[in-house]
């Protein structure tokens, strides 16, 4: 008979609530068990901690995603609870004690195509006419990378005023974010600020938080909606991301509708061909996207949704169309990039590390300035309304080659064996490695197969991303895809070692 391992709700408790009273420095009793976690506004340092001594208690790994999944202390108590007796059975059957770093907890992906309801009284309120004038357009994520380019891309080759939803107390908070926004991307020319104009609003909002009457006047002045915003985080899981992705992406689309029926142009993603049906198969832009199980991350669990409430809109007779970048790089010409994306940071963590994962992989991400250009111009074409449009890289190039560049411009790192690698990102320990806080999202264990993030993105297991039709339809017009060449690549790292996010000592 194996020794006892199991624990109780209640012990697991008693320790939750004392690591959190110490790592917030307050005393036991003022923790609520049923408070949400999110309230007590932890950051990753502190949730590796919480996660890192369960764990020592109980013998077993916590993947941190259940800080998301289970909302309260009282409700994770029991669910480690659950597993730790789980364990215990399976000792007793079986005599041999259970692996500790089990890939114990399957997060159950919701059932996406019953997501999909569009709110039935949404339906185009009056008649649409295409013009190509342009005098106010409404645009989502102005506070963003992608969102800062569109602003700057539409002040360039329209003469319409913008309205920016932002997240702020009021206009000139808004206005503020917006400015400050443009300029750390080197967009910001103080002659067309008047043209720029705050609306604080928020997605997660009915009426996109905006006043009814406030919402109405918009809805009756617009021409052009661009929805550009999204919460972009790989961890939460989907019921944390849905009411800004998905019922803002429905808030909008009301807005679109209302009144005078405008087009509206949204950002999607090609993350919404994640399901594994898809693995290896070429997809068009006009292809359907019904496939939704599989996908295993919130994120894009939410992006598939959202486009389909875009598409149901379109069938109802809501001017659309959608455009779905790949990820998003550095502008071509000044290599300004977000340096918080997923890219960034795993290229600067494996930098440090000195060692790269010798993987299948393709670069699949484009410039910024080609993906909003393209956007803005494909957004004014009359032939563009219903379509889908992939701002994919027409050449993309793989990780390899990448890190032979990397090579040449003299930083240095290797290849290593993806399992030497992962071994080396268990020993990662430093704070300030950027690999420290992604690592328990990449080593996590996913899906049926029991793969881990990078597993699941490796080359044979995605689609081949398909955009003849794009570039097709961009071929009126003198916007080019820059390659992905040695020139792009020294564009990218002279300004990422530049802003200091680099190193180079
Ligand atoms: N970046 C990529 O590689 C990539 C790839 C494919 C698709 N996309 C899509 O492209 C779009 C833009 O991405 P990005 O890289 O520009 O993202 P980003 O830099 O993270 O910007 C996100 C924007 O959304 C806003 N936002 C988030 N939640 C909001 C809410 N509840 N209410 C109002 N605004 C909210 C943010 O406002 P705050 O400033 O207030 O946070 C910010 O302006 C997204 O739809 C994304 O899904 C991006």
């Amino acid at each position: 008979m194996a020794a006892k391992q199991s624990h109780t709700a209640e012990e697991i408790q008693a320790l939750l609530v004392s690591i959190l009273a110490e790592a917030l420095k307050i005393a036991p009793d003022a923790i609520n068990v049923q408070e949400p976690l999110d309230n007590y506004g932890l950051n990753s340092a502190q949730a590796m901690l919480l996660v890192t001594q369960a764990q020592k208690m109980l013998g077993f790994e916590v993947p941190p995603m259940l800080l998301w999944h289970y909302p309260n202390i009282e409700a994770l108590s029991q669910r480690l609870a659950e597993k730790s007796q789980d364990l215990e059975l399976q000792v007793e059957d079986t005599g041999v004690a259970p692996r500790t770093n089990l890939p114990a907890f399957k997060t159950t992906t919701p059932d996406l195509s019953a997501e999909a309801v569009l709110d039935p009284n949404i339906r185009p309120a009056s008649t649409f006419k295409f013009t190509s004038t342009l005098d106010n357009v409404f645009l989502t994520g102005g506070t963003g990378f992608l969102g800062a380019f569109l602003i700057h891309e539409l002040l360039q080759t329209t003469h319409a005023d913008i309205y920016c939803l932002v997240r702020a107390a009021n206009s000139e908070e808004g206005k503020r974010k917006l400015k400050q926004n443009l300029q750390q991307y080197s967009v910001w020319e103080e002659e067309f600020s008047s043209r720029i104009i705050a609306i604080p609003g928020d997605l997660s909002q009915p009426l996109l938080g905006i006043s009814t009457e406030g919402f109405e006047m918009l809805a009756a002045n617009l021409d052009a909606v661009y929805h550009s915003a999204a919460m972009l985080n790989y961890v939460y899981p989907y019921s944390a991301l849905k009411t800004s992705n998905v019922l803002g992406t429905q808030e909008v689309i009301r807005l679109a509708s209302a009144i005078k029926v405008k087009p509206l142009h949204y950002v999607s993603s090609v993350a919404v061909f994640e399901s594994p049906a898809y693995a290896g198969k070429v997809v068009k832009e006009q292809d359907d996207f019904d496939h939704w199980e599989g996908i295993y991350l919130g994120y894009s669990q939410t992006k598939w949704v959202a486009e389909k409430l875009v598409k149901i809109a379109g069938d109802r007779g809501l001017p659309i169309t959608i455009h779905r970048p790949p990820l998003i790089a550095g502008h071509s010409q000044t290599g300004i990039s977000n340096t918080h994306d997923f890219t960034n940071l795993m290229i600067k963590g494996c930098l440090e590390m000195g060692y790269f994962p010798d993987v299948d992989y393709m670069l699949d991400m484009s410039p910024v300035d080609y993906v909003s250009k393209a956007i803005v111009y494909l957004s004014r074409q009359k032939e563009s309304i219903g379509k889908a449009f992939h701002l994919q890289h027409p050449e993309p190039v793989s990780l390899k080659i990448l890190v032979d560049w990397m090579r040449s411009f003299g930083f240095p790192i290797q290849l290593v064996s993806y399992d030497e690698w992962q071994a080396m990102l268990k020993n990662v320990t430093s704070q300030d490695n950027p690999l420290y806080t992604l690592r328990p999202f990449l080593l996590e264990r996913w899906s049926q197969e029991e793969l881990t993030i990078p597993d699941l993105y490796l080359q044979t297991k995605r689609p081949i991303i398909s955009c003849q039709e794009t570039l097709k339809a961009l071929a009126g017009s003198s916007i080019v895809c820059p390659p992905i060449d040695s020139k792009l690549f020294m564009i990218y790292s002279a300004y990422l070692i530049s802003t200091g996010f680099l190193n180079v000592a």
